[in-house]
This record gives structure tokens, sequence and C-alpha cells, in this order.
């Protein structure tokens, strides 16, 4: 019995022991689509995704991640209700057409719109009277205005340009440009307002192509819950959320599947399910009708998992393992953690991945929340575990610390990352790698790249080969980073 746990024991394959074999390929790497599944029913442009961890993503993380065409995991190491309070700031950042809008009575006195607009932070605000649009007032009207104790109905635009409610969204624009306006009011049948579009956000829209929307122009935007935290799921559903995350480091628990069953019912948007790291993980998840899985046990650059608990699973292989059986039920893979270059990315996606989620290589970033530090006169962002010391001590998580008094046994670390510039420009070199090696494979996309790609193991001198050898760095290309702290 116990010499055969070894006899047959699977060989597990990682990042390092392998490289995809270069084929044939008609496939120029600029031409080639990286759309993907981030859940059932949330498609992404970039196969890329922020963890949720409290130096990664936040809700300016969250922001740039879906303005790029990813999307971000809003960590749960915080209240409910600041949780709640970033997703609400994201899904407010961007809108096509504005629902609930503000709006003035004639004799509104212009001191009063000037302290709308100020605390509102809005540059306009259409005025009603007995429940029909009589004019505009925008901040223009405002400017040379000297008795603020003056009337709306003094200085507005009576002539109001609008539209009707269901207007598209081309045709908007050109009647904002032919008439040189910045704000057209949507009205319904009985010319009530009922929205509004901005020149603004129409240009906003231009301005990121590939951004990850929802049919109002909103970005979407996901949030992690703990597996038992039913009410911040139904929280988070109401502030906006497009999809939950539950948050576990061993989703593969009876009692997480329990309660993972219990919020299947309780919310509606998509379920993401993890971590795993099993064939037989992924078919429990599975039969609970979760909307992806979230996969890796202990790769992460920040985790002690494999080391104190002894417990773990090579990412590539957990990763092709989950992903069989995940495909015969149409259901996405999230590879998380382990990702150090491009190269890491494209093995993933091979291997059986829908999207990779990072922690590590945008823990670096502006956008995230850790704090900046120079170490040896170069500058570093604070990046740590979830289930390090100050991650549990200073936070509401329990994703890995086993509490008992006020003694934990911690699974990760705590340290920096060298800081990486803007989400843009690390995603544009990531992606850049990722259409390179299609290219290489003769992928014109993702699914052509897990049918096409094809692996080869390599040995320690194939890895030392692989990485430049026998010269000094002497200038750092910014998808090639040496850890020099
Ligand atoms: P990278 O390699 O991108 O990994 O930095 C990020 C992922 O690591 C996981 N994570 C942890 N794993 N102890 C762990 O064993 C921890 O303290 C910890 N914190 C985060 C998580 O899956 C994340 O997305």
């Amino acid at each position: 019995m116990f010499k055969e746990k070894f006899s047959e024991m699977m060989e597990g394959y990682t990042f390092d022991d392998v490289l995809l074999i270069p084929g044939r390929s008609s496939v120029e790497p600029r031409f080639a689509v990286v759309d993907t599944k981030f859940t059932r029913n949330i498609s992404l442009k970039i196969p890329i995704v922020s963890s949720p961890m409290d130096t990664v993503s936040e809700d300016q993380m969250a922001i740039a991640m879906a303005r790029y065409g990813g999307i971000g995991v809003i960590h749960r190491n915080i209240s409910t209700n600041l949780q709640l309070q970033m997703v609400s700031k994201v899904k407010r950042e961007e809108s096509l057409r504005i629902r609930n809008v503000h709006t003035v009575e004639p004799d509104t006195s212009i001191e009063e719109v000037i302290n709308i607009m100020r605390s509102k932070n809005i540059a306009g605000l259409p005025v009603i009277s007995n429940d029909k649009l009589v004019g505009i007032v925008t901040k223009r009207d405002l400017d040379f205005v000297e008795d603020d104790k003056r009337k709306v109905s003094d200085i507005m635009t009576k002539d109001v340009v609008y539209a009707p409610e269901d207007v598209e969204i081309d045709e908007a624009r050109r009647i904002l440009y032919k008439n040189r306006i910045e704000k057209l009011p949507l009205v319904d049948k009985n010319g009530r307002v009922v929205g509004l579009i901005t020149a603004k956000d129409i240009t906003t829209r231009q301005k990121y192509p590939d951004a990850t929307r929802d049919s109002e122009g909103q970005l979407l935007v996901a949030a992690a819950v703990g597996p038992f935290d039913i009410e911040r799921a139904v929280n988070l559903e109401k502030a906006g959320a497009d999809a939950i995350v539950v948050d576990t480091a061993h989703a593969h628990n009876t009692n997480v599947l329990d309660s993972i069953k219990k919020l299947r019912k309780a919310v509606g948007i998509d379920l993401i399910a993890g971590n795993i790291a099993t064939r037989e993980a992924a078919e429990d998840l599975i039969s609970l009708e979760v909307d992806a899985l979230r996969v890796g046990i202990g790769p992460g650059s920040i985790c002690t998992t494999r080391i104190i608990a002894g417990i773990g699973f090579p990412q590539l292989t957990a990763i092709s393992e989950v992903a069989d059986v995940a495909k015969e039920h149409k259901v996405p893979v999230i590879a998380d953690g382990g990702i150090r270059y491009s190269g890491d990315i494209v093995k993933a996606l091979a291997a059986g991945a829908n999207s990779i989620m990072l922690g590590s290589l945008l823990a670096g970033t502006e956008e995230s929340p850790g704090v900046e530090m120079i170490i040896n006169g170069r500058k570093y962002k604070a990046y740590r575990g979830m289930g390090s010391i100050g991650a549990i001590r200073g936070g509401v998580s329990d994703r890995y610390g086993k509490l008992s008094g006020n003694k934990f046994v911690a699974e990760g670390v705590e340290g920096a990352v060298p800081y990486r510039g803007r989400v843009e420009d690390v995603l544009f070199q990531l992606i850049g790698g990722v259409k390179s090696g299609m290219g290489y494979v003769g992928a014109n996309n993702l699914e052509e790249l897990q049918s096409k790609g094809r692996f080869v193991k390599i040995t320690a001198s194939g890895l030392k080969e692989s990485h430049p050898h026998d010269i000094k760095i002497i200038s750092e290309p910014p998808n090639y980073q040496l850890y020099q702290v």
C-alpha cells in the first residue's frame, strides 16, 4: 500500500519544466486574437484578471483592468461597506446612458445649482417644469454670472436639444457633434427626462475600445467574498458587481461546497469558485453550477502553502487536469498564481486556461494599492500574501490563517516587487508576449493555441539555456525584470 503511493505517483509540471514547440505557422502575431471567457457569461478582450489581494485589486486596479479588456476582482480584506463603495466607484466610472439624472426647476437659485454641480461633480443639469424638459443649465452658462441670487430660468438654454430614450449611441454622437453640445437629455414618450448622454462618456468609450463593459456602457467588475459570507455576496450584487469570486484556499472542502450551493441560490450573477487543483474538485464544483473555476494551490509568488502544509500541485498540470473536466461542461478556467513572464501565460493558456489571474506582476503598478518604497535606490511597491501575518492581522479576511485566539499559522509572506509603471504598459508587454507565442505555434486564437500547442519537457540545463546567459545584463527590457532587492 505504501510502496504504491510512489509507484503510481503521477508527474506534475510547472512553467519552468516545459516549453511550447514551434509549429508551421502563417500567423502574424499582431493579428492573433486573444478574446476569451472569464466566466460562462462574461467575455474579455484579453485573458488577464487581477487577483483579489489587498496589495493588488481595489477600485483603481479594477477600472484599469476593465478599460484595457481584462477584469479586476476587488479583494475582501476590508469591511463590506468599503468593498461595496469600491464596486460602485467602478460601475459609476463610465456610463453611456446616465439613468439617475439630477435635475433642477426653473426657479431654483443659481447658488443652489452651483452647489449641486460641486457636490455631485457634474457639469450640466436639465431643467424640469411639470415633469417636462424646459431647459438645460451647464457650467458654461454659469461662467460669467455675477449675481448668483438669480434663477435658473434667467440663464438656462431654453431650446434644448434632446433625443428619444432608446437613441443609438452613434446617432447620439452625431447629434452632439452637429449641435456642438456636451449633454444630450433623453426623454420618454411623455416628455419626461429619463436619461442623459454626455460627450465626455462617448469620448472615453472611444479611447478604450477593448474595455470590458455591460450593455449600459459601465465597466465590469468582480468582487471576492469569503466562502460563508452570503450576506456580503448579496450586497455586492445589489451594488452592481458583475461576478462573485468565492475566495478560499481550498474550495474542495465539504463545508465550502455546501455554502456554494447556498450562494448559488442567493445570487443571480456569475459565481467563480476556487481555488482547486484536481479533476475531482472540478467535477464537484461544476455540479453546483458555478460559472468558472479558479485553479492554483500554492504556485503564487508569495505563497508558502506548499512549504508549510506540504500540499500543492504543479500549476501547469493542475490547469490541464481541471481544464479537461471543465471543457466538457463549457466552464471557463482561471489559472491563478505563479506567473513571472509572458511566456508563462502562453503556457498556461495552452495547458487549458481561459484566463490568467495575476498578483505579483500587477502589484508593482501605479494602480495597485500597495505602498511605494525605495530599496537600494530602486522603486518598489509592497506586496503580501493574503495568508501573510500582515494581511491576517491588518484585515478581516480568513483565507489562510487558522485562527485560535491570537495565534495563527501563516501561509504567505510579505515583501516588495519592482515598480512597473502603469497597468496599461504592463498589459501591453504581457499581451505582446502572448501574441508572439501564438505566432510561433501557428494559433490565430486561444482555441487554436490549446489545440495546436504541444509541450516539450526540458531539463535544468534547458532552463538555464532559456534565460539570458553568459552576459552581464546592463539594460533591462520592460518584459524581463530581474529581482535584485
Ligand atoms: P502571484 O504568483 O501572481 O500569485 O503573485 C497570486 C496568487 O497567490 C495566491 N495567494 C496566496 N497563496 N498564501 C498562498 O498560499 C498566501 O498568503 C496567498 N496570497 C495569495 C492567490 O491565489 C493569488 O491570486
